[in-house]
């Protein structure tokens, strides 16, 4: 919780009051410029005092204006509807002397999981399907010619104007052209039912008025890629000469003619071409056979269905901001287009994680060849899980899938456990390219301990028991937690274990000792791992050998002090003011919900704003904003969410770059789940701990209503509504294994199917009544705040008298200049203001 004595005087409360005595007061420019001139002393002084110097930054930032300006500068989005995002041109690249062309780093995806394609693109891409010597760091995803590149043009389109769309409540990319005579239009998506089925449908419609009717001949381009380097096409049968390990891909295909007529005695003519690909001959024939025989009517609709379905199950609405919404919308829409179908026909395949770029990129050396890191559980994971819990099990499947080759890992280096590698793809193994970065490759050792985070957030919302038993999920808990136990090493001077020689999430620094925000995740572990093994009731021997690596190692881990600054040095020996890359100790408040006193939350978060690369990646200011969220500091966090995501997000089909300027990969769903998280965790306030979920929202930048539908928690699922003053939270569907009851200050409801809930927006929590549910001692964790709390009171009483003092001067030359000088003009109170209470002591007395 904030500290209010602090929270009184920041700079927030400052600006507002400003604000509100502009408004109030006219032709008092003397009185206003010099209340200017002593807040913005005080402010400075208080910001000396905090260590804050981001002032700096926000009042040379350009505008929200200047910055929705430079975003639709090149092909806008012209669409008022929150889902359909849509421009009469494609992006394009190139210039006027060696032409242009289709732009498919910008171009829309569609995709189910299974498979992918950018739309146009000659390639497509499957779930687990890579390429390439993974030694070498060269494994990829496999590039498989797409037979899909369909283009459709009419022979005389005269001044028609093209129209192209990706409607992502639909799952579908939608391009028209309407002439007097007729409309064409194609349809192009990956179906969310049937997932091995990529469908591109042309339909042509002859216009009613048209009455002397001809034959309309619609001319078809289709150009795959040619075979290139990552197949062989081989007859089905032919047993392979090659040594090497080998995956079968099997793909069918409707062939596409070069043209398609319209009769003249017809008013309608439909086409769909159908590629099906699996890496089982039946399956994917199968499913050739099903397209092949719904084509004529029931495959779109199935579609539909399946994708209906999927934004039931979980979405955020947020009314009064477009701009948002429409954000919010793409990045949920890409980030599930690469995870698996929920709603889908016959089995599913494994999934294979999600890769920086999702599944319709990855390349060989390009958007991150398709690999799995760190950005899967601590990115794109958190708002899958709060929303589609199924989904965030898929994730973790795919760890425990390839769980074998990170044992060898940690054995290999001495250690025991579960190692996970810094790039993961197919079989697990590393595929970290070393030739590029051989410290990121060896050294970047956290993501075992994201990964064990998830797997502690997937059992705080689920309490899936089935899952630990009988899906490993233990087993994944257990041994990543030994791998931590086993790693660090025993420092005799200290008395303490050291984790030496590893890169933090900060890529700037490569090899360093006891990185904080690595001790931290891997301290987690070993504790979540202790209470997992009492939820289990586990046998005295394990839950005792599990308990022994928190007392022995995890409780004697060392962390670098907080420092007499009161904040988080972020490794042994940081150099406080050293450029850092991106988010990393920021990352103890959130997502970790270490525990920490206000002042060091507050510190790190002004200490490690100054010196986080401007251009890094987009998810460092998300965490930023969740930060300052935490510390009631609105227009900081607005400031750091504008910065979340407006520049990275690429009009007009909302695709994101990873860095600024359209650099770095695509499509970055690492930085749309940084963002997401902003929304969800950051506005939302949500906090999913071991025995509840938390929550605080306040509304989003020029919002006026946040609606979540479908956020899971313990089985049930809720609708929660928050608007400037009341949150309302609805149960939709009760699961019956955990009742639930919301607390709010000292009142508690219990939460009943259909019996909205409503509270005063604040601080709420929701947790499970169940009598037994509370037997195991949840993990808390922290700095603890002994000592802390001495230290603050001689700043807040120093701040006091500094305000005081302002005040004071302020009533007393005020009261002078007016008394001379004017008489007040008319006063109206701003909407929903605060009174303003010096200014309204001061009317009285000069009345
Ligand atoms: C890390 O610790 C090891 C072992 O104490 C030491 O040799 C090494 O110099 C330290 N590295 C840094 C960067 O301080
Ligand atoms: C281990 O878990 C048990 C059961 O929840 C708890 O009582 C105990 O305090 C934990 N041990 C440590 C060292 O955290």
């Amino acid at each position: 919780m904030p500290n209010p004595n602090v929270e009184n005087y920041s700079e927030d409360s400052y600006k507002q009051k400003f604000l509100q005595t502009r408004m109030k007061i006219r032709g008092l420019y003397m009185a206003l410029c010099l209340t200017l001139v002593l807040l913005f002393i005080n402010v400075a002084a208080y910001q000396t005092i905090l260590g804050d110097n981001s002032k700096r930054t926000k009042l040379f930032a350009p505008s929200d204006k200047a910055r929705k300006r430079r975003q639709s500068a090149d092909v806008p989005d012209i669409s008022s509807s929150p889902t359909v995002f849509e421009s009469n041109r494609l992006p394009m690249t190139g210039n006027s002397t060696i032409g242009y062309t289709l732009n498919t780093r910008l171009m829309a995806s569609v995709g189910n999981g299974h498979l992918a394609t950018t739309v146009y693109s000659d390639t497509i891409f499957v779930n687990g399907l890579y390429s390439g010597d993974g030694f070498k760091g060269r494994s990829h995803r496999a590039a498989i010619p797409s037979p899909n590149n369909i283009r459709a043009t009419l022979p005389s389109e005269g001044g028609a104007v093209r129209r192209f769309a990706l409607d992502v409540e639909k799952g579908v990319f939608f391009e028209t052209v309407r002439t007097d005579q007729v409309t064409l239009e194609q349809r192009t998506y990956a179906h969310q039912y049937y997932t091995r089925l990529l469908v591109t449908e042309v339909h042509v419609t002859r216009a009613q008025s048209v009455m002397d009717a001809s034959d309309i001949i619609i001319d078809l381009t289709s150009s795959p890629a040619s075979d290139g380097q990552d197949f062989v096409w081989d007859p089905v049968s032919s047993p392979s000469s090659d040594s090497r390990p080998r995956s079968e891909v099997h793909m069918y295909w409707t062939p596409v003619p070069s043209t398609i007529t319209l009769p003249s005695s017809e008013s309608q003519i439909s086409a769909s071409f159908i590629t099906s690909i699996d890496t089982d001959q039946s399956t994917a024939r199968e499913a050739f056979e099903i397209g092949r025989q719904f084509a004529r009517g029931d495959l779109y609709p199935t579609h539909l269905e399946a994708w209906r379905k999927v934004w039931d199950a979980g979405r955020i609405e947020v009314e009064g901001n477009l701009d948002l919404q429409k954000t919010i919308n793409g990045a949920l829409y890409y980030i599930l287009s690469s995870l698996p179908a929920q709603n889908h026909y016959g089995t599913a395949n494994q999934f294979y994680g999600l890769s920086p770029g999702g599944l319709a990129n990855g390349k060989l050396l390009q958007d991150y060849q398709g690999h799995s890191f760190w950005d899967t559980e601590t990115w794109m994971y958190p708002p899958i899980l709060l929303l589609h819990p199924a989904l965030a099990k898929d994730i973790l499947s795919y760890r425990i899938h390839v769980r074998g080759p990170a044992y060898d890992r940690a054995r290999e280096n001495g250690h025991q456990g579960l190692r996970f590698p810094w790039e993961s793809a197919f079989t697990g193994v590393e595929v970290t390219p070393g030739d590029i970065c051989m410290e990121c490759r060896e050294n970047q050792q956290h993501i075992t301990g994201d990964i064990a985070f998830a797997a502690r957030q997937y059992v705080s919302a689920t309490r899936d028991l089935g899952w630990l038993k009988d899906e490993n999920g233990w087993e994944l808990i257990m041994e990543t937690a030994r791998f931590w136990k086993s790693r660090p090493t025993f420092n005799q001077t200290r008395g303490l274990y050291d984790i030496n020689g590893v890169m933090p999430p900060d890529e700037f620094h490569h090899t360093i000792n006891n990185s904080i925000y690595t001790n931290v995740v891997a301290k987690l572990s070993m504790e979540f791992a202790n209470y997992t093994a009492c939820l289990l009731g586990e046998t005295e021997e394990t839950a005792e050998e599990v308990e022994s690596w928190v007392t022995d190692v995890g409780n004697k881990l060392y962390l670098p002090e907080i420092t007499d600054e009161n904040y988080h040095p972020e490794f042994e020996g940081y150099p406080k003011g050293e450029l850092i890359k991106q988010a990393d100790v920021i990352l103890l408040g959130y997502p970790l919900m270490w525990q920490m006193s206000d002042q060091v939350r507050r510190s790190d978060l002004n200490i490690y704003e100054k010196v986080t690369d401007r251009t890094g990646p987009a998810m460092t200011w998300s965490m930023f904003c969740v930060g300052w969220l935490e510390l009631q500091e609105y227009s900081k966090a607005r400031q750091m969410f504008q910065d979340s995501y407006s520049i990275y997000v690429k009009e007009p089909f909302k695709v994101w770059t990873e860095a600024h300027q359209g650099l770095g990969a695509v499509n970055f769903i690492t930085g749309m789940g940084g963002f997401l998280q902003a929304v969800l965790f950051g506005y939302g306030g949500f906090r999913l701990h071991v025995d509840r979920l938390d929550l605080n929202p306040v509304l989003p930048p020029d919002t006026d209503r946040m609606k979540i539908h479908g956020l899971d928690y313990l089985g049930s699922s809720l609708d929660v509504t928050v608007s400037s003053d009341v949150v309302t939270v609805n149960v939709t569907s009760l699961g019956g294994d955990y009742p639930l009851e919301i607390r709010a200050g000292d009142t508690s409801y219990s939460l009943q199917e259909g019996l909205p809930v409503q509270l005063p927006r604040g601080p709420a929590s929701i947790a499970t009544t169940r009598q037994d549910s509370n037997r195991c001692t949840p993990p808390v964790a922290g700095d603890g705040t002994a000592g802390l709390q001495g230290t603050t009171w001689p700043w807040v009483i120093l701040l006091s008298l500094l305000v005081l003092s302002t005040v004071i001067y302020l009533i007393l030359m005020l009261k002078r200049y007016c008394a001379t000088r004017l008489s007040w003009g008319k006063t109206r109170r701003g909407e929903g203001a605060v009174p303003l209470m010096q200014m309204t002591d001061i009317q009285e007395q000069v009345s």
